[in-house]
């Protein structure tokens, strides 16, 4: 198959790319825009193997999109790239709605123009909004309710996916996921951040009370997840994907530390975030009943090699935070900024 992946240079992506290649002979199209997120350093080695190519370019832009789809003979594609980070969503929405969601719409026109035989749309966990602490997690029948102008964006893509499938025909599966961890995660999310922090013996700033929850699965799950809705997934489903790991921001930090052998003294609770989200949790048991999906990597063990890969590669999340990184950590956390100590 020659599999199209959008934003191959980001997180999840990239760590998609390098599984497609090493368990399928399949050929992958990495089209990513290389935005402040995206970084060919996380596909370094990749460059001339001769089942990989990599477009720079914008998902909105469709005349570029239906190019790759005919010159490249694409027949499914799997959609990583967005704006990501909750918290940048809060400071400019506008390129939230326009990537995540105008680009989707973009790809899936042209997806059906082309008739590919699949599109794999990778949702997320935040379309759902808020759980309550004693609520059952979310299942695929969950209400969408999202809260952030990031969520938002992504749960319109997701319902236009939905709308593509059902007036078009188009063969769309949705995948929604918990939080993900592990190697060449941008370090402006929580844990490379936390990681990155405490190795500079820099403050960890942890947002209100520190006991909103999150439920982390390794990438590499996610991944293995996504390939198997792709090649196995129903026509038309929504398939949800979590680790049923759930972990208050504080316990993982202080988990962190742990590891890192660094003092508990450095975590300083900083302004909460603007309708942030409680709870997340998810009830995985239609991939795993119909898919036979299951998380591998026992989160004590991903943790400890996760802190390992950043210790192991401290020049790869230097170099980002010594470039326009600092602009955005100054913004946001220094003095005068939303998350500025009280
Ligand atoms: P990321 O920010 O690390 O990577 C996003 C990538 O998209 C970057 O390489 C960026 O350059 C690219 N991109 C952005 N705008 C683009 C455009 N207009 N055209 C082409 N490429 C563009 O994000 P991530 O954490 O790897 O997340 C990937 C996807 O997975 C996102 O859709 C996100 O909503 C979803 N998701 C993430 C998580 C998580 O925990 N990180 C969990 C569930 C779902
Ligand atoms: O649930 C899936 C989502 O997970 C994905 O769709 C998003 O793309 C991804 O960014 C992630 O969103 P979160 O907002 O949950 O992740 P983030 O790493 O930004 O924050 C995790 C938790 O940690 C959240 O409760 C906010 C808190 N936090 C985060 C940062 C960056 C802090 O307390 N301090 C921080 O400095």
């Amino acid at each position: 198959m020659n599999i199209l992946v959008t934003g191959g240079a980001g997180f999840i992506g990239s760590n998609h790319i390098r599984h497609l290649l090493a368990t399928t002979g399949d050929r992958i199209v990495n089209l990513d825009l290389l935005t402040y997120a995206g970084n060919l350093e996380n596909l370094a080695g990749l460059e001339d193997h001769p089942r990989y190519r990599f477009v720079r370019g914008d998902i909105r832009d469709g005349e570029l999109v239906g190019r790759v789809l005919a010159e490249e003979r694409i027949d499914a594609v799997v959609h990583f790239a967005a704006e990501s980070h909750v918290d940048r969503s809060l400071e400019a929405p506008g390129v939230f709605l326009d990537t995540n969601t105008r680009g989707t719409q973009v790809l899936l026109d042209l997806a059906s123009r082309h008739r590919l035989a699949r599109f794999v749309m990778v949702s997320t966990d935040e379309v759902y909004g808020s759980l309550a602490p004693e609520s059952p997690g979310f299942s695929e029948s969950s209400p969408l309710a999202p809260n952030s102008p990031y969520a938002a964006s992504k749960a319109a893509a997701d319902l236009v996916c939905r709308a593509y499938h059902r007036t078009f025909g188009l063969d769309v599966c949705i995948t929604r996921c918990s939080n993900n961890y592990g190697p060449f995660q941008f370090p402006e999310k929580l844990i490379p951040l936390m990681i990155a922090n405490a190795l500079e013996d820099r403050p960890l700033p942890v947002y209100g009370d520190g006991l909103n929850v999150r439920d982390w699965l390794h990438v590499e799950d996610h991944c293995r997840a996504i390939d198997l809705v792709m090649r196995k997934g129903r026509s038309g489903e929504v398939y949800n994907i979590g680790g049923g790991n759930e972990w208050s921001n504080l316990a993982l930090v202080k988990l962190l530390l742990a590891e890192l052998g660094k003092p508990e003294s450095l975590i300083e609770f900083v302004p909460d975030r603007p309708g942030h989200d409680r709870r997340y949790a998810i009830v995985a048991d239609k991939i795993r009943g119909e898919l036979g999906w299951r998380p591998l990597r026992p989160f004590a063990e991903g943790i400890r090699s996760t802190v390992a890969w950043y210790l192991a590669n401290r020049s790869w999340w230097e170099k980002i935070r010594s470039g326009a990184y600092r602009d955005y950590y100054a913004r946001f956390y220094g003095p005068g900024g939303r998350y500025e100590r009280g």
